[in-house]
Parts: C-alpha cells; structure tokens; sequence
C-alpha cells in the first residue's frame, strides 16, 4: 500500500468480477474507500468483504439503482472523488449490421452508454461541489477494430465521445473524465465465451506475447484516478500489450 488515493472515494460499477474487481482491488490497497455497484451479488459481497468496502446491489441499466449507488458513497463518506464506470454483459444477439436484434442494440446502448449518463448526472455535481474529480470509463479497443460485434463496439465508440465531452465540458469545474480501452483481457467473463486454444490465439497476436490481465487494466484506472494524472482528460488510453507484433520485410 502506497496511499496514492488515500483520503479519497470511489465508485466502481461491474465490480464483482474481472477488471472492475481488480481495480477496487488496487484502488482500497491505494487507500481509498470503494463503494461497488454490481447485479453479482455473491461476488459483490466477496469483492467488498476483501476490500473493506460497501456493496450495493446495483443494476447499470436502471436510473434509481445507479442513483442509490452513489449516494450510498456520499451518505456513507460524504463525498465522491472518482466514479468507475465499468459494468457490461455480453448480448448473444449482438453480432453484424444485419442480423443483431433491436433487443441487443438497446440492451447494449443502455448497459454501456445510459449507465454513464445515470452515474454522471448524480457524480458530477457530487464532484464539482467538492472542486473537482477524476470520471473513468472503461471502453474496448473493439471500437477501433473490426473484430467483436457491433453494437457492443459501437456503444464503447460512442462512450469514448461521452468521455471527450464529459471532460471538454466540466473540465472548468474541476472533472477530469478519461477512458481506458483494453485489448484482449482474460477475464472471467472472457473464460465463459473463449477456450484456452483461443486464448493461446490472443496471446500470440500481442507485441508483448501474452493477453492482459486485470491487473493491467486497473494499474491504469488507479493512476487516472490518482493525482499523478492531474493533468491528463479527454483521453482513451489503449492498454493492449503493443497492439499485434510487428511484420519484418
Ligand atoms: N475482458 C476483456 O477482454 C475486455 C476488453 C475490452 C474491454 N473490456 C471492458 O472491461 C469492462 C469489464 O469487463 P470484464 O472483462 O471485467 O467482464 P466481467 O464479465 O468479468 O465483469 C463485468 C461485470 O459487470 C457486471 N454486470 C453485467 N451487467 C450489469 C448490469 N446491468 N449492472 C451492473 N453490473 C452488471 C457483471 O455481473 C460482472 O461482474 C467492460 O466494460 C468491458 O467491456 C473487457
């Protein structure tokens, strides 16, 4: 513990599994104090018993849900200084242009984008009172290669936008807001829809050999949350081992 966010709280949503887990993880052995949002409840409850945190049953898609999770935090702390948007599923009818459904265009819409329009519109003004905090969204860098499905690459397309403005426009009242755009991280939730052949295949299309872990990811999302990154928003930070290994001529 190096009490880099020490004094501070935040709200991270999809914690009970993968990244959002390992951040809160890493943020509470940083110092802070985490409040977590999740529909997992048994994972919710183990997330929070390990990092002394407080769980809220939390789904992303429902307004009041994600309003009731951050005045948990300011009821609890009275104040927020870093919101995780992170929550997502995977929607098994989500694939092309043609064939995915209007029930996956707008589960995914609503999981990734109206989930962040929810948290903000409470966090912000939370934040701004208090002078300022640090918004972090985790987006994919499916958003910027074909190969994924669509509606879920469009919606992180879309959240980076979210996140552009979100800084451009309550940057004068002290917000930062950035996003972190993994590759390929074994998560648990990669381990329910990949193989270990495929994950091998991942592996050996990385610069760096291997995929990401969480531990990547949420190394990010605690320095973005840290004062070390004072002057850093607006951005999408990739976080995918070097991207594919160079092609020697
Ligand atoms: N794993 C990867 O390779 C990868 C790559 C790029 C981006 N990402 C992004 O990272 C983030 C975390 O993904 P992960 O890989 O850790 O997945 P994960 O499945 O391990 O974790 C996602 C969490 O979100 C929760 N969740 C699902 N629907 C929810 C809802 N409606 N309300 C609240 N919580 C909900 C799940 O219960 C789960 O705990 C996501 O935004 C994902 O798009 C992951």
């Amino acid at each position: 513990m190096t009490n880099r966010l020490q004094g501070k709280v935040a709200v991270i949503t999809g914690a009970a599994s993968g990244i959002g887990a390992e951040t809160a993880r890493r943020m509470a052995a940083e110092g802070a104090r985490v409040v977590l949002g999740d529909v997992n409840d048994a994972g919710l409850e183990s997330v929070a018993r390990e990092t002394g945190g407080i769980a809220v049953h939390t789904d992303v898609t429902v307004e009041a849900e994600v309003r009731a999770l951050i005045e948990a935090a300011l009821t609890a702390h009275g104040r927020l200084d870093v919101l995780h948007n992170n929550a997502v599923m995977a929607i098994p009818e989500d694939s092309d242009a043609v064939a995915t459904t209007d029930h996956a265009w707008h589960r995914t819409f609503d999981v990734v984008i109206m989930a962040a329009a929810y948290a903000c519109r409470v966090a912000i003004p939370a934040m701004a009172e208090r002078g300022g905090g640090s918004i972090i969204n985790t987006s994919s860098l499916a958003s910027r290669h074909a190969s994924g499905r669509i509606a879920y690459a469009s919606c992180k397309a879309a959240l980076e936008t979210f996140t552009l403005y979100t800084a451009g426009m309550f940057g004068p009242q002290g917000i930062r807001c950035n996003a972190v755009a993994p590759g390929t991280v074994r998560t648990e939730g990669m381990e329910r829809i990949f193989t270990e052949e495929q994950f091998q295949q991942f592996a050996s299309g990385v610069a760096l050999g291997r995929m990401g872990i969480p531990r990547d990811i949420a190394d990010v999302v605690v320095f973005l949350a840290s004062d070390e990154s004072s002057y850093v928003s607006g951005q999408v930070i990739a976080i995918n081992g070097g991207g594919p290994p160079a092609q020697r001529w």
